[in-house]
């Protein structure tokens, strides 16, 4: 919905259901009115709402974790072997009939199975990632500012890495899972990728703020690393030209959890959050659980 119609439309309303494209913020929360109870967004990332101007006004915020986990999982698998075994590059180049003959050295790509996985971030999707990886007899390596507590790495069989950098330098394939936040904007940044090794691949299902695009396509061109994967971009729903114009990048739009059954899941789940609240319930998943238990009187 464009924002101004969206302000027009959430004015004097109890409940909104949003999306990871609606800020939800001072503008917004004005244009509702007080008499507004929560706002139920649609997706498990909610970096596009100011929780704590929601908490400030009382307003209860939920998300929509758990139901995409496996889907998005497996979506980041899917762009770590894409970019690694060249599979849209491959499809690109018989779509453009090229003429073309078996030979042993054309379109060479990256082993993944028992090479090293760096997850960065080791939350419930990092951590789904991890139990694909063992399929593939790989080595996992995590790093998580707040990791989870240590019997859940140990039945993963991941090694947590005590900073981001040694992670950096040992893994062969990085996927990022973490929340967009001031402390994990472009946390990919020229640096880092000048640590990572030149064989390597990056894959980004979190949000595209997290990677810086520019450094990254100036780490693609010159051979820095071997490819990336991304679902999410910096400025979505533009994606960097110069990423566009280079062959060992596939880039797919914010298909995460785009599935039928996670679709309805998340919708099913939003609705839930939303009719609880309406109805003086504690909906199952606030990101802000203190403004229920404020209204609780505890
Ligand atoms: C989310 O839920 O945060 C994804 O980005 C979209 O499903």
């Amino acid at each position: 919905m464009p924002r101004d119609r969206l302000l027009e439309q959430v004015a004097g309303k109890v409940g909104a259901v949003t999306l990871l494209t609606d800020k939800v913020n001072d503008e917004f929360l004005d244009a509702a009115g007080d008499q507004l109870v929560i706002v139920a967004n649609y997706a498990v990332g909610f970096d596009n709402i100011d929780v704590p101007a929601l908490t400030r006004r009382g307003v209860l915020a939920s998300n929509t974790p758990d139901v995409l986990t496996e889907t998005t999982a497996d979506l980041a698998w899917s762009l770590l072997m894409a970019a690694s075994r060249r599979i849209a590059e491959g499809d690109r180049f018989l779509r453009a009939g090229t003429p073309w003959i078996w030979g042993p050295m054309m379109m060479l790509g990256q082993d993944v199975h028992h090479k090293t996985l760096g997850i960065v971030g080791f939350g419930r999707i990092g951590q789904a990632l991890a139990r694909r990886a063992r399929g593939f007899g790989m080595r996992v390596l995590f790093f998580d500012a707040y990791p989870p507590p240590e019997h859940i790495a140990t039945e993963l069989g991941a090694e947590r890495t005590e900073n981001l950098d040694e992670l950096l330098e040992q893994a062969d394939f990085v996927s990022l899972h973490t929340n967009l936040s001031e402390e994990t904007r472009h946390l990919i940044n020229a640096e880092r990728l000048h640590r990572m090794k030149d064989t390597a691949v990056l894959v980004n299902t979190s949000r595209g703020p997290v990677v810086d695009e520019a450094a990254l396509a100036d780490a693609l061109r010159d051979g820095e690393i071997f490819a990336a994967g991304l679902d999410v971009f910096e400025k979505e729903p533009e994606v960097h030209p110069e990423l566009l114009a280079l062959g060992n990048v596939v880039v797919i739009p914010h298909l995460g959890s785009a599935t039928v059954d996670t679709r309805i899941a998340m919708g099913m789940l939003a609705a839930e959050n939303l009719i609880a609240a309406l109805e003086g319930r504690r909906p199952p998943t606030l990101v802000n659980p203190e403004v229920w238990e404020r209204s609780q009187g505890s």
